[in-house]
């Protein structure tokens, strides 16, 4: 079964509350009617009522029986309103700069996941990945132990004989340009984290990724994944991690076993993490466009699931990222 068809199949296990802010987007309605259709989920579409409507009747969807909540109306309001600029007041937000982003459907729909009127929240067919991302940081925040939020995706690839059957977890791809040692061994830790639950991988294997393996170059480049290296193990000391090294290294039994001799790791990654965001969006594409992956983003280390769509999506690609949101959901409720 693809990883996509698992997590599905999780998602249906315990209905989650996901909020779509782009509610009047023609893809996220079709997509809701979905979700709701198949139980994935119980989608939550924000926005004016009527917009909805008519998105869906242009779309031929059925939203009979899905909730649609209109932020500019709504009885939550003054509540979220009163919630929001507490939150922020010291980062110099007012009440009434506070109940303007209220009024905004990604910041409501941020409320709603951030006091628990909804699970968690699918966003990005309209708005870019920064409008997406900085209120989640901002209000969601962090979940308790992790230092950064990063993402990681994950590679369904043709060739079954890397990673898991095929799968391969990889980290950073879309949030941090530039991560401290510290910052990665962060990503590291939580990119295992994504491959256990969403992936159903019992044994992450990480690897931390370089042009060196195991100081066959010297360069500050590598002085800082070696670094981090060694706070991941102390981070999470019962984590089968290793680094540095290349990617040949990390995912080819004998090119780990002769660079690599004996790591837990080397030959047999599942997990991989790049040094940087430009090496991992370079990297997810490669292995999509000329390796022929299907990919499937998802944030990690928020305290609560939100995740982020391409402009280009299609409904399907909504539809399985409400699926993957549920089962992170699913995981912290
Ligand atoms: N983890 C946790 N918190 C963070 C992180 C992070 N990675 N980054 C920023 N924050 C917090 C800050 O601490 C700050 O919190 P505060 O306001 O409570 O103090 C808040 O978020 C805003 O921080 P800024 O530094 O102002 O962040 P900014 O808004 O400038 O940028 C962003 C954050 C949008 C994530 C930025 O890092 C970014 O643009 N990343 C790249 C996104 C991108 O373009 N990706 C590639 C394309 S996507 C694709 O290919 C699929």
């Amino acid at each position: 079964m693809s990883v996509i068809d698992q997590i599905r199949r999780k998602a249906k296990e315990r209905l989650m509350r996901v909020v779509l802010p782009e509610g009047d987007e023609p893809r996220t309605v079709e997509a809701a009617a979905e979700v709701a259709r198949e139980g994935l989920a119980r989608p939550i579409l924000l926005g004016d009522p009527q917009k909805v409507a008519a998105a869906a009747a242009a779309r031929g969807a059925d939203i009979t029986g899905i909730e649609v909540i209109d932020p500019e109306n709504s009885e939550q309001a003054a509540r979220y309103t009163a919630a929001l600029y507490e939150l922020r007041k010291a980062k110099g937000l007012t009440e009434e700069a506070a109940g303007r982003l209220v009024s905004d459907p990604m910041y409501y729909g941020i409320m709603m996941v951030k006091l628990g009127d909804a699970d968690g929240l699918v966003s990005g067919a309209v708005h870019t990945t920064g409008d997406m991302l900085r209120p989640a940081l901002q209000i969601i925040k962090t979940r308790p132990g992790m230092k950064v939020v990063s993402s990681s995706f994950l590679m369904d690839c043709p060739n079954k004989s890397l990673g898991e059957n095929g799968l391969l977890v990889y980290a950073d791809c879309v949030v941090m340009p530039c991560p401290t040692a510290e910052e990665l061994a962060h990503i590291a830790v939580a990119a295992a984290d994504t491959a256990r639950t969403l992936c159903g991988i019992e044994e992450p294997k990480v690897a931390l990724l370089s042009f060196s393996t195991k100081g066959s170059a010297k360069h500050e480049l590598v002085d800082k994944v070696q670094q981090a290296t060694q706070i991941a193990h102390q981070l999470a000391p019962e984590l089968l991690l290793d680094g540095e090294m290349q990617m040949d290294a990390a995912l080819i039994p004998e090119i780990g076993a002769s660079k690599a001799p004996g790591s837990p790791v080397a030959g047999h990654a599942n997990v991989l993490i790049f040094p940087d965001l430009q090496a991992g969006n370079i990297g997810y594409k490669i292995t999509q466009r000329i390796g022929g992956a299907e990919c499937f983003a998802v944030l990690q280390g928020l305290a609560k699931p939100c995740n982020d769509l391409s402009r280009g999506c299609s409904a399907e690609d909504i539809v399985n990222t409400v699926a993957i949101t549920a089962v992170q959901a699913q995981a912290v409720t």
